[in-house]
């Protein structure tokens, strides 16, 4: 549902400073900027707009464009057009401000509003915080002592990367503060798994193929299995990983979003709140998560040394910024039911890890068997109906099903149609901050989570923290290049199940 009212020739107006904290940080250059100059190519940039980096640096707008310039040749899915380049290069200044300092808000306040003259964006704004969260109390108290949070123009928007809060109580204590500046329809909370081109499309295939939504349910599907995988390690976010690990880093958010999309009713129709609300259900019945459930249900792992791709790596206590004797789990697999109709006694089970053997996010679906009198009768082939919604790397949706083989009088094989090798711009699909960015000009919050949903995953999340933190698993306890502790793969051995790894 989109909040912008001055609608201008039946468009919306997009005009807008966006104005970026931590715009000389990694998320800014490997993500942001990229993204916007692939938004300028799509032509999705509005005419009246400009980007406001913030950094504590110092250089020159010249030094600072020559940055974002290099970050745009390395990271962008598009080559760099000079023209392009030349008109993206204008609209991006740098503002030198440490944002600790609460004098300095009204000083940029007047930068902000001299540019909006000059630069006809309307007066309306969106702060992105990319910057540690340690920091966005402080800035958003910054905006409101410096009277910028309230709309001077159509709205003032504030943007905030994930983590949300390390909890339930920290994420209650930072929302409340967010409250008391923005109210929650101008908070975008970015979980940016939300716009990846996948993700948007589970709603898409659920409910506009009546193929697949008269059998998404209990009654046809065995399992649902959620991956999250990695072959990377921390690499050098040792500090930030030590304090999230990946129930925070996956679970509470991109795992529980997916989770929320794979099994929500149809919502009433496609507005914002609609959907969120069918998504939250979810969360909210999902089976009790008891101690004494989790005993028996999930699977910690943190990686020692191996091998990945032929090279030997190093394992998670010998990462720079880790200490030797981290208890912080780098792998976490856990089967859960959802307590509705739809979806009682049908298994999820979830994922993800760290330096594991293969890379990839994708949601499979398994289908019961038919009686087993038939076809399979004599044969030790016989295969379930997959469908697999590939998130990431492939992008695409790969289905398996059972045929006669042609070469011999009985056999029976199964049949892989996949359409991710179909796809043409597979390789060069929308980078999910593209959609993101677009969508907080457009003000569609659609994609971003509401609050009373982080609460919720929170609540989840924050059980599953708990009995960690108490628990006396062995670390390490896989071998960086394997697909995590054998006990994850013992939690669907022991219900005569396995993991797919498509
Ligand atoms: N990097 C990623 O891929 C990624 C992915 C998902 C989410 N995130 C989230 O995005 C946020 C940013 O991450 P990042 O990796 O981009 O961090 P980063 O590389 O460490 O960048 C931090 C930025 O904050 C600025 N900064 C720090 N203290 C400042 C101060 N007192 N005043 C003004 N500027 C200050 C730095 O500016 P100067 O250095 O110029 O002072 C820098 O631009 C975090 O919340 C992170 O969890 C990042």
């Amino acid at each position: 549902m989109m909040e912008n009212k001055n609608i201008l020739n039946g468009e919306y107006d997009l005009s807008a400073i966006l104005v970026i904290f931590g715009g000389t940080g990694d998320l800014t250059h490997r993500k942001l900027m990229p993204a916007i100059y692939n938004m300028l190519l799509d032509g999705l940039l509005p005419e009246h707009f400009r980007v406001v980096s913030i950094g504590r640096r110092d250089k020159s707008e010249d030094e600072y464009r020559n940055e974002v310039r290099a970050s745009i040749d390395k990271f962008s899915r598009n080559k760099v057009d000079e023209d392009k380049w030349a008109k993206l290069r204008e609209l991006i200044l740098y503002y030198k401000f440490d944002f600790r300092d609460h004098d300095g808000y009204p000083a940029l306040k007047e930068y902000l509003d001299k540019l909006d003259d000059r630069a006809g964006t309307g007066g309306n704004l969106v702060y992105y915080l990319a910057v540690a969260p340690e920091y966005f109390e402080t800035i958003v108290q910054g905006l409101q002592k410096g009277n910028m949070a309230k709309a001077k123009g159509l709205y003032s928007r504030l943007v905030i990367e994930k983590p949300f809060g390390k909890d339930l109580i920290t994420a209650r204590q930072l929302n409340k503060k967010l409250l008391e500046a923005f109210e929650e329809k101008d908070i975008y909370r970015i979980d940016h798994y939300l716009g990846k081109e996948m993700i948007q499309n589970i709603m898409v295939l659920r409910f506009s193929n009546p193929i697949f939504e008269a059998i998404w349910n209990n009654k046809l599907i065995d399992n649902i299995q959620i991956s999250l995988n990695e072959k990377l390690g921390v690499g050098t976010r040792g500090d930030y990983y030590e304090q999230a690990g990946a129930i925070r880093d996956m679970v509470q958010n991109h795992i529980m979003q997916i989770l929320s999309l794979v099994a929500m009713e149809p919502p009433v129709n496609l507005k914002t709140d609609s959907i969120r609300t069918e998504k939250l259900k979810v969360v909210e019945a999902i089976e009790e998560i008891t101690p004494e459930f989790l005993r028996d249900n999930i699977v910690f792992g943190q990686y020692g040394r191996g091998i990945i791709d032929g090279i030997e790596v190093p394992g998670y206590v010998e990462e720079g910024r880790v200490p030797k004797d981290s208890r912080t789990e780098t792998f976490v697999a856990m089967k859960l039911h959802i307590n509705n109709f739809r979806w009682a006694g049908t298994p999820f089970y979830i994922r993800t890890g760290k330096r594991l053997g293969n890379y990839g996010a994708e949601i499979v679906i398994q289908f019961k068997d038919l009686p087993n009198i038939l076809y399979f009768k004599d044969s030790n082939i016989q295969e379930p109906n997959l469908l697999v919604i590939r998130i990431q790397p492939n992008v695409g949706v790969f289905f398996q099903f059972n045929t006669k083989d042609f070469s011999t009088h009985h056999d029976i094989v199964p049949t892989k149609m996949d359409t991710s090798y179909a796809n043409p711009s597979q390789g060069n699909t929308p980078e999910a901050y593209e959609r993101l960015i677009y969508d907080i000009l457009r003000g569609d919050s659609t994609l971003f989570s509401r609050w009373d949903e982080v609460e919720a995953t929170w609540t989840f999340a924050d059980k599953i923290i708990r009995y960690r933190e108490q628990s006396n698993v062995k670390f390490p306890n896989y071998e960086a290049g394997s697909m995590g502790p054998m006990e994850a793969i013992k939690l669907l051995e022991n219900d005569n199940r396995k993991w797919w790894n498509i």
